[in-house]
């Protein structure tokens, strides 16, 4: 099987990397990759956002499987020519991908389906607004409508800086705040059946301990020992099935990766937001622990004959994922740093030049580790993490910590 992955970032370079070991992966193109994918990958270039660009390279690669990873192409509706020329796509088509590129068409899907989540009012006008703001208590979430690249979403006490962000979107979706540790649970749908992975957590604040400002995220781990043991039968069960049963009767139905991100409330697991696509750095840590074929389980997804695939097999123990990132992210990424000693390492905000290798975005790295145990796992991708040099670089030292101890 010949297959083109779409996407530059550190999740497509998990991908490469997991469909590069399955044998039914005969030839694996990356467009436009990064260099760590071209380690295991032959990268072309594409405008990723342009339909037509992804069509016309599926077709002269001759690739049997389109994977497209990130969420801006998919908004586009990057995956609706390949599909309506027959070529098996995994990620959702541009109305579906609604799900992540609009919070307001989200939150109807999940208001008709019944799916647990935050109260919320969408609003246009200033008074909309400040209604909005005083029904509910502090902190305050302020969510713009549209993809706004990890930026759209604010929570904070002070009502004047909840105020701003919200007159400054379009359209903003304004929600009860969820008390509760957060889960990401991936799963792989086919428009009928859905097949969870192993739930993960992420760490979205670039300091330890969680403070300072939201990133994309610095560090993952699964799976979740302090996690109720039905959870994700529970979340299949009050969110997956029907989401995707309504997403269908409404004739848009899901194909591709539905990103579940969920805070476990005192009233059990509530839906935080929905994504179209695989996370990262969640990606890192749960691929690392898929025993089964990557390959022929998101063909089978993009084919739907997800129902025949047999069950998903996994490693024992744990894995840990830590992000470096450069100094001033995420408000203004420094660029341009030499990079030494990545071997090993998922390659994400890099760019060869010359043969130097140097900081091409605001995360550079993911360093995984798999162990028999999150603490060892731990010690193992904090210790790739410490042979790397990037002069001013940043990264958590408490990824996976507080679950290491609790394990
Ligand atoms: P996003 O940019 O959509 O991934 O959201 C960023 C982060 O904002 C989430 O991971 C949560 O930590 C936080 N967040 C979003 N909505 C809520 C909510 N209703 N209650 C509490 N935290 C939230
Ligand atoms: N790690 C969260 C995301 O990919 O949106």
């Amino acid at each position: 099987m010949r297959v083109l992955l779409i996407g530059s970032g550190g999740r497509e370079h998990a991908l490469a990397l997991g469909l590069s070991k399955d044998p039914a992966v005969t030839k694996l193109i990356a467009a436009p990759g990064n260099p760590g994918i071209a380690e295991v990958a032959e990268l072309m270039p594409v405008d990723a956002l342009d339909p037509a660009a992804v069509l016309e390279l599926a077709l002269k690669t001759q690739a049997d499987l389109v994977i497209v990873g990130p969420e801006a192409p998919l908004v586009n509706g990057v995956a609706d020519p390949l599909r309506d020329k027959g070529i098996a796509v995994f990620g959702p088509s541009r109305k579906a991908a609604q799900i992540e590129g609009s919070k307001d068409f989200a939150k109807r899907v999940m208001a008709e389906a019944n799916v647990p989540t935050a109260r919320y009012f969408t609003c246009t006008t200033r008074d909309e607004i400040e209604s909005a703001l005083n029904a509910f208590e502090k902190p305050y979430v302020v969510k713009d409508d549209g993809l706004a690249a990890g930026k759209g979403v604010v929570v904070t006490d002070d009502y004047n800086t909840a105020l701003k962000h919200a007159l400054s979107c379009e359209r903003v979706v304004i929600e009860e705040y969820l008390a509760g540790p957060e889960v990401s649970l991936f799963v792989v749908c086919d428009g009928d059946t859905a097949v969870p992975l192993l739930p993960a957590q992420d760490f979205k604040r670039i300091n330890d301990n969680d403070e300072g400002p939201n990133t994309g995220g610095m560090g993952s781990y699964t799976p979740l020992p302090w996690a109720p043991k039905d959870l994700t039968e529970t979340v299949m069960a009050q969110v997956v099935q029907p989401t995707l049963q309504h997403m269908k009767e409404q004739g848009t139905p899901f194909q591709g990766l539905l990103f579940v991100g969920l805070a476990i409330t005192a009233q059990g697991p509530k839906v935080i937001e929905f994504n179209c696509r695989f996370g990262d750095p969640e990606t890192q840590s749960v691929l690392a622990m898929l025993k089964s074929p990557l390959g022929e389980l998101l063909y089978a997804a993009a084919t739907g004959k997800l129902a025949d695939f047999p069950p998903l097999r996994w490693r024992e123990g744990a894995a840990v994922s830590v992000v470096i990132s450069t100094s001033g992210y995420p408000e203004s990424p420094r660029v341009g740093d030499v990079i030494t000693n990545a071997d090993g390492l998922f390659h994400a905000g890099t760019k060869l030049d010359g043969k130097d290798l140097k900081t091409a975005g605001g995360r550079v790295l993911t360093a995984t580790a798999t162990g028999p145990s999150l603490k060892e796992a731990r010690k193992a991708a904090y210790e790739l993490v410490s042979k790397v040099d990037i002069d001013g670089a940043h990264y958590r030292t408490d990824i996976a910590l507080n679950a290491a101890n609790a394990e």
